[in-house]
């Protein structure tokens, strides 16, 4: 399958600490790769790599190469039929999206048209990573919901990230919600804040606010980690059903959630990288035990009917 992301003997080192070792890997155009591993092995680090975050947090070191195969998003998309994210099963009361592609111009950097000439993201000035981030999307560990109302933490990033016009946020608002199993429970709460939604309420709005963005890719760490059973189930539904229209990349916890998940897995041991066989984690002690830690910590809804 054709690689969305490319990355290139890729090293992280927090002064002069390298936690990240010389990986390369490819994120394919489809389906959902899933990083498993013991807590401090370079998980999160490695993710925030893919689009730029480390250097947000403090000073870092990065060698090697991050390459993107599609064109960075850099201004509205307008809404349209075909949309993958909202083409999906959690839509299930999805109603037609309207078109009218000529009022809003489709502006992106156009550096590629496929794999022969993709974006370092490395190479990118401050001035892309705004855009970097909308096309790389993320969901962190603990639902980081805005101190703003449950509407406006969809239609603030629509609006000021997105350039989205306010004709279009209300409709953006409701598909985004449908779309991560919401609306239903918050239609009528529109405007109550965000903070008193429950965890699980909280993360599937986050999930919603990064797939309003419209993100070629989605990063999520840890998604489920503050979640209680249930609404853990209910997640990982949503990421099962989600994945089959926006590739992801899922860092988790539980070596039985990836193996529910994931469409490839791969095992982060001391910053070095090795793919893992879904049904063979047995053959590398670390990740059997790993496993056998973790196996009675999450229990795993079952496969939803797709
Ligand atoms: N911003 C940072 N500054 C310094 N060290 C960091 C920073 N972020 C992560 N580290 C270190 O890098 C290592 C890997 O951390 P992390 O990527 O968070 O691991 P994981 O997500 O697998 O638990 C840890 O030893 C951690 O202390
Ligand atoms: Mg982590």
């Amino acid at each position: 399958m054709p690689a969305l992301l490319s990355v290139r003997h890729l090293s992280i080192s927090f002064h002069e600490r390298t936690v990240v070792k010389d990986i390369s890997l490819d994120i394919p155009k489809s389906g959902i790769t899933v990083l498993v591993g013991r807590s401090g092995s370079g998980k999160t680090t490695f993710l925030r790599a893919l689009n730029r975050l480390n250097e947000e947090l403090s000073p870092c070191e990065v060698r090697g190469q991050v390459l993107l195969h599609c064109p960075l998003t850099h201004a509205y998309q307008p809404l349209h039929g075909s949309e993958p994210a909202l083409a999906g099963k959690p839509i299930q009361e999805k109603e037609p999206a309207h078109v009218n592609k000529a009022e809003h111009a489709k502006e992106s950097i156009q550096a590629d048209t496929a794999t022969q000439n993709p974006v370092d993201i490395y190479q990118l000035p401050p001035s892309s990573l705004p855009a970097l981030r909308r096309t790389v999307g993320m969901v962190f560990q603990n639902p980081n919901v805005l101190p703003v109302s449950i509407k406006r933490n969809i239609t603030l990033p629509l609006a000021l990230v997105a350039h989205c016009p306010q004709g279009e946020l209300e409709q953006r608002l409701e598909q985004a919600l449908r779309t991560c199993a919401l609306w239903a429970e918050v239609q009528d709460r529109l405007h109550a804040p965000a903070s008193s939604l429950s965890g699980g309420q909280q993360q599937r709005l986050c999930l919603a606010r990064a797939l309003a963005l419209q993100p070629r890719l989605l990063l999520l760490d840890e998604p489920t980690a503050s979640l209680d059973v249930f609404a853990t189930q209910q997640v990982e539904e949503l990421l099962r059903a989600l994945g089959q229209h926006v590739p992801m990349v899922v860092v988790s916890h539980s070596l039985a959630q990836a193996r529910a998940l994931a469409d490839r897995i791969f095992f982060f041991s001391e910053g070095s990288l090795f793919p893992v066989e879904k049904d063979d984690y047995a053959s590398n002690a670390e990740l059997a035990a790993l496993f056998r830690e973790t196996e009675q910590q999450t229990i795993c809804s079952p496969q939803p009917a797709l």
